[in-house]
């Protein structure tokens, strides 16, 4: 399947390949991938390892992957599931008949991205009066706050976090908030640490000057009401709170359905108005639109509703009872072990920890983990909070718990042994020093090369796909090094070496 010359794959060979080969060169790829399941991969993955429920999402995507959402009246099977996935988030997040927020609205978009981006759009043009937008978002928001900003022309206000709560000073906040501002945002809990901002007081401030008050639920929406049942003091974050106008949460997150699926929740029509697009002025058919895409698959909608289905109220608040368990287990594994410390108490599904003593090397611990077959994600660091190592954790991990503290122990040995990151000193100073407008071409290809991205040695093998580092310890040193703003050059530089289109 790899072609002999270029050792890469054709996506259109001369002749087309038997479906079975098709599925096993797939197989061949996916096998250098991390693993999506096994309860050891701590990011990018939500797995609650209930038998058959990747079959019946297959199943069920399948039976609806053709079905176009474009258009909701061709297609009602796609607007009957999508208003029942919206009815189902609404009523968990403390919306719907009888409650504060009876006539909430909201749509199914792509994910937690595009609905922050819908939740600012939304807000953005409901003011056409303001013409220099702004948003006002706690420094500790998802970064795709800052895309939402960047895209549609708003300008974001960050307010710094506290290093000792995480969490911003509502006041703060409220300070923040001018003429200008749009939105206020907040996260329920924040995707770093796992912490949730105290959004009663900031949903009333904004709600003091009439400015709406999003809550990115994105992450945790869907796990804190059942943390909630199950006895955690989760303080109030929903629609029951006077003054939160919209909220976000993932269903490709904590409710367990495969990739496409969030939903941007409205606390009523008028609010929600402003996010539709529609247009009649060309030749075409009359386009209306509630998300950025047009044309959208019926897949993702129709798995997302076969798991909520599948699970039911009561599967979520078992796989929410497990989660809450390997959190408390693994909080414990990193307060037994020396030269570690949590960055917060955990209060969601998140254990965030960072190194205490400068012969610990936290990259070099990440690395450590993933040879040991845990894969956590490395957060660099910020505006004087240490650079961090965040685990999600979903209900998989569960049962693989008991095996992370002695891996943890030794991979802490195994990183003081190996000792800190050398990067040659040179390569440091110009990490502090170089403004990314002087990042020339050969720098960054020799940058790229001296950290093996691009070229070189491959983490897999040819089969593998594009070379990445097995070792990502001098790459995170190195970023570590800089300021954010030329961490962000060098990594569209890095990812751009590596998306390059196979002449095969
Ligand atoms: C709090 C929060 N908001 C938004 C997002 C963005 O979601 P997505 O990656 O689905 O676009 C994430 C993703 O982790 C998140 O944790």
């Amino acid at each position: 399947m790899i072609d002999e010359e270029t050792g890469g794959f054709s996506a259109l060979p001369e002749r087309g390949v038997p479906a079975p080969r098709v599925l096993d060169e797939i197989a061949a790829l996916r096998a250098a991938d991390r693993p999506t399941h096994g309860g050891r991969l701590f990011a990018y993955v939500y797995d609650p390892a209930v038998p058959g429920l990747d079959e019946l999402a297959a199943a069920a995507y399948a039976a609806s992957a053709h079905v176009n959402g474009l258009d909701p009246t061709a297609f009602p099977s796609l607007l009957a599931m999508e208003n029942a996935l919206v009815g189902a988030a609404a009523r968990l997040l403390g919306a719907g008949p009888g409650s504060a927020a009876p006539d909430a609205v909201g749509s199914v978009t792509s994910g937690g991205t595009e609905s922050l981006i819908l939740a600012v759009k939304t807000a953005r043009d409901a003011r056409p009066d303001i013409t220099a937008p702004r948003i006002v978002v706690p420094a500790s928001g998802h970064a795709a706050f800052a895309k939402a900003a960047h895209y549609l022309r708003v300008a974001l206000d960050v307010v710094p976090v506290s290093p000792q709560t995480l969490r911003p000073d509502p006041a703060e906040v409220a300070a923040a908030i001018g003429p200008d501002t749009v939105l206020v945002a907040c996260s329920a809990p924040s995707y770093a640490h796992g912490v949730v901002d105290p959004v009663a007081e900031i949903a009333a401030a904004a709600e003091a000057v009439g400015v709406r008050c999003h809550v990115d639920a994105c992450f945790g929406g869907w796990t804190l009401p059942y943390l909630r049942r199950l006895g955690a003091p989760v303080p109030a974050f929903d629609f029951a709170v006077p003054g939160v106008t919209s909220i976000s949460v993932d269903l490709h997150k904590y409710a367990y359905a495969p990739k496409g699926v969030s939903v941007l929740l409205h606390r009523d029509p008028t609010l929600r108005a402003p996010q539709y697009f529609a247009y009649a002025d060309w030749p075409g058919y009359t386009m209306i639109n509630p998300t950025i895409a047009s044309t959208r698959s019926g897949g993702p909608i129709a798995a997302a509703y076969a798991t909520l289905r599948h699970l039911g109220d009561d599967g979520y608040l078992r796989l929410a009872a497990l989660t809450r368990d390997a959190v408390t287990a693994l909080a414990g594994a990193v307060r037994g072990v020396d030269g570690l410390r949590l960055m917060a108490e955990p209060e969601s599904t998140v254990v965030c920890f960072t190194v205490t003593d400068p012969g610990l090397d936290l990259f070099v611990l990440v690395d450590e983990l993933t040879a040991r077959g845990w894969h956590t994600q490395p957060q660099l660091t910020y505006a004087g909070l240490p650079a961090s190592v965040h685990l999600t954790v979903t209900a998989a991990v569960a049962p693989r718990v008991a095996e992370f503290g002695p891996d943890l122990a030794d991979a802490v040995v195994a990183a003081r042994t190996a000792g800190p990151v050398a990067l040659p000193r040179e390569l440091v100073a110009l990490a502090g020093s170089l403004t990314p407008d002087a990042l020339t071409p050969e720098l960054v290809a020799g940058l790229a090369a001296g950290l093996g991205l691009g070229g070189g040695e491959t983490g897999g093998g040819a089969a593998a796909g594009p070379p990445v580092p097995e070792r990502m310890a001098p790459v995170n040193a190195l970023l570590n090094a800089a300021p954010p703003a030329l961490r962000e050059r060098l990594l569209i530089e890095f990812v751009g070496l590596l998306q390059r289109p196979t002449w095969a």
